[in-house]
């Protein structure tokens, strides 16, 4: 008896001590960060929507470290506006920043807004953007998992490609936009995509490369006040989980690294994700998370996020999940040969290439090959393409009369 007793006793440290040394790395370990001083410049410009995204648009920034008012003054027409405010000082591990935030509200259809900010006596350039028209498409590009542990090369070439598409009215980025949470790989992103941000709404979900790892596990101080999005998701997830509405669409975007490791937070997603999808009556509904509901790599299984959303998703009829995290391209359609809703989509543009070993009949894997999407939504149809850095195309799905039309 006593010498089981010293067995259970060792087995209940032993293996606890195993695991933790073997996840040691994984759950945290942080790259140090380098200190820093913001230049007294405006950077990291990114124009948001607001909560309605047929009049509402949101233009945050970045300027040196003290608080002060500034200013941002937009133009349209033969009319002058100007918005002030005070900012707010974020400090991070190894320095601080002030970040700007001024929102826009009843804005016109169709109107050409140009824009400068203002910090003291610095001015930037002018920027523009368009605000939508009554035209009956909307289209936008997907960017799975931009992860870069270089110096944002790839993350060039793909600025190249977005920018071949003057139609399209905003970005979605699903996650993992940095490779880890410094000062370094902000500014590589920054500098990589600039000129894309200034003029296109930019939607973004988070991803654990954007996540200081440990007990407390936190969400870099930067990412709200660079990301600023509605606050219209539950509370455990205000500015990082919300939705968004266009004429024919819902885009939902979940914060699914934050979740997975809170059960409180899990049970309050999934309640409000029930609500909203209830009393959506939008024709097309597209949900974004970081991480895959079907894993495209073995070990890397998302059980908890599968067995709580995907009940949701099908019920909803949610048409298709953008997601990232796997570092590959993989196309899983549910209830296959059948087709139903709603489609899963793993998708990344990174240097970083896992390989894929999952795969099931009518699952369709692309490995080692840099992809983004060209998603475009009427009241007749929903139709993704995926298309590579190389400009070949990948994969081509259409939505339309209740049927999904693909290759196989
Ligand atoms: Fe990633």
């Amino acid at each position: 008896m006593k010498k089981l007793f010293i067995f259970l006793i060792s087995i209940s440290i032993v293996i606890p001590a195993v695991l933790l040394a073997y996840q040691w790395r994984a759950w945290f370990h942080n790259s140090p960060e380098e200190a820093y001083v913001t230049p007294h410049r405006q950077d990291r410009i990114i124009l948001s929507f607001g909560e309605d995204t047929e009049h509402e648009r949101i233009i945050s920034w970045r300027c040196g470290s003290t608080l002060e008012e500034a200013q941002a003054e937009v133009v349209c027409e033969k009319d002058t506006c100007f918005y002030s405010t005070k900012g707010e000082l974020v400090r991070t591990r190894a320095g601080e920043s002030t970040f700007y935030q001024v929102f826009l509200s009843d804005l016109q259809f169709n109107k050409k807004y140009s824009y400068r900010l203002i910090n003291g006596q610095d001015t930037t350039m002018w920027y523009s953007f368009r605000m939508p028209g009554d035209e009956k498409k909307l289209s936008f590009l997907y960017i799975g998992d931009v992860q870069d542990p270089e110096d944002g090369e790839l993350l060039s070439q793909l600025r190249k490609s977005v920018q071949q598409y003057t139609d399209v009215n905003f970005l979605v980025f699903g996650g993992d936009l940095i490779e880890s949470p410094t000062d370094k790989y902000w500014c590589n992103w920054f500098r990589s995509m600039q000129g894309v941000p200034e003029r296109l709404p930019i939607v973004a979900a988070t991803g654990n490369h954007e996540y200081i790892k440990g007990f407390s596990h936190q969400l870099d101080p930067r990412w709200c006040h660079t990301f600023v999005n509605p606050k219209n998701g539950p509370q455990s997830g205000k500015g990082r989980s919300y939705i968004l509405n266009f004429k024919e669409l819902s885009l939902i975007v979940l914060d699914s690294e934050q979740m997975s490791g809170s059960p409180a937070s899990l049970y309050s997603h999934h309640f409000w994700l029930k609500r909203e999808l209830e009393k959506c009556h939008k024709k097309w509904k597209i949900v974004v998370m970081h991480h895959p509901i079907y894993s495209a790599t073995k070990g890397r299984d998302n059980t908890v996020l599968r067995w709580i959303f995907r009940p949701l998703f099908e019920k909803y009829k949610v048409n298709l999940v953008l997601e990232g995290h796997d570092h590959c391209y993989y196309r899983k359609i549910t209830n296959y040969p059948r087709a139903g809703s709603p489609v899963y989509i793993v998708s990344s543009c990174s240097p970083k290439h896992y390989r894929p070993q999952k795969k099931e009949d009518g699952d369709y894997i692309v490995s080692d090959k840099d992809l983004y999407q060209y998603i475009s939504v009427d009241e007749n149809k929903l139709h993704l393409k995926s298309i590579g850095l190389d400009n070949q195309i990948y994969d081509d799905i259409l939505f339309s009369n209740n049927k999904i039309r693909y290759e196989e």
